[in-house]
């Protein structure tokens, strides 16, 4: 029987998995474990089940030992662990790539309409008990259907989007590191350009790149100032790739004319610029936040620290 610690609440059914092979102890505090704590559980166990608001550093690493085989992250997005600090003492690093990303796909596909449609405005109004009426010119959000959707980073999430946008009519550009599979660019009818055109072409962009720092700020004042001023920008990625001062001045500033955001740079907090701003919607970070998805990332973990603790390939290795 191996130790297995997992960093906060995740599903039942995943625990109990765990529990059927080993030892486990599960953080189940509602508050997110505190540093000090978790430093201090971590100390001679075989696996860390970690969820994305926990560090995993050289630290924490050094602090579990040399007997730790695995760090099974809950999430697809893994720039809370140090992969090369995991790496050099031979610990497998894992994530949970797929399963998530209908459910994103779907929040990035509600932001974009949320934002030209002005929903969350409309929202507002009526809880605020303001008077309104039906009007000609009330409210007017832009219409989807012959507008462009650039997608930048066209994996499985950025996919699923881009087929979302396309069933309402967009047109797709893209741009991404490598080509996708010709059947699926052919079935979009998706174009892959360089940044600063799809940035030129886009009336929505959305971003669905991994976070590192290759893609740190890669939508700053220059990138917002390339957008048409017509132009959305929507975020389900990670909040550090947008400068969220240039993009609270920008919006502030009509240099575009909304955006959509689902995950921010300081996670939880929100650059206060942002909150005053009639023309951003502002989720907190629920791209995959679903019952069926949230099981099937936490079963994903589970499997991958329990293939690496029987000695077998994990089935979500990173890297
Ligand atoms: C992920 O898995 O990276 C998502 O951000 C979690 O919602």
């Amino acid at each position: 029987m191996s130790r297995v610690v997992v960093t906060g609440r995740i599903p039942e059914a995943a625990l109990e998995k765990l529990r059927a092979e080993h030892e486990v102890d599960a953080w189940a505090g509602p508050e997110s474990i505190s540093r000090e704590e978790l430093l201090r559980r971590v100390a001679g166990v075989d696996a860390v089940v970690s969820l994305l608001t926990e560090r995993i550093d050289a630290e924490l690493l050094d602090a579990a030992g040399p007997q730790l085989k695995v760090v099974a992250n809950v999430a697809v997005g893994y720039d809370n662990i140090n992969v090369p600090a995991c790496t050099e003492r031979g610990v497998v690093a894992t994530n949970t790539p797929g399963v998530l990303i209908d459910a994103t796909a779907d929040i990035a596909l509600s932001l974009i309409l949320m934002a030209t449609r002005r929903l969350g405005e409309g929202e507002r109004l009526i809880r605020s008990g303001e008077a309104w009426k039906w009007g000609m010119f009330f409210l007017l959000g832009s219409s989807l259907k012959g507008k462009t959707l650039g997608v930048v980073g066209m994996g499985g999430i950025g996919q699923a989007t881009a087929r979302r946008a396309k069933a309402f009519g967009m047109e797709i550009v893209y741009q991404s590191r490598s080509e996708i599979d010709p059947a699926v660019a052919s079935e979009l009818g998706a174009r892959r350009v360089d940044l600063d055109e799809l940035l030129a072409v886009s009336d929505v962009v959305s971003l669905h790149c991994p976070y590192g720092p290759a893609t740190h700020h890669l939508i700053g004042a220059e990138q917002l100032a390339a957008m048409k001023d017509s132009a959305y920008l929507v975020n389900t990625a990670r909040g550090p790739i947008v400068d969220e001062a240039a993009l609270a001045a920008a919006l502030r500033d009509g240099i575009i004319a909304g955006a959509g955001l689902d995950v921010y740079e300081q996670e939880p907090t929100v650059h206060p610029g942002l909150l005053d701003l009639d023309n951003v919607v502002l989720l907190p970070h629920l791209g995959s936040a679903t019952v069926e998805t949230r099981t099937a990332m936490a079963m994903l973990a589970a499997d991958n620290a329990l293939a690496v603790l029987s000695g077998n390939q994990p089935p979500a290795p990173i890297g």
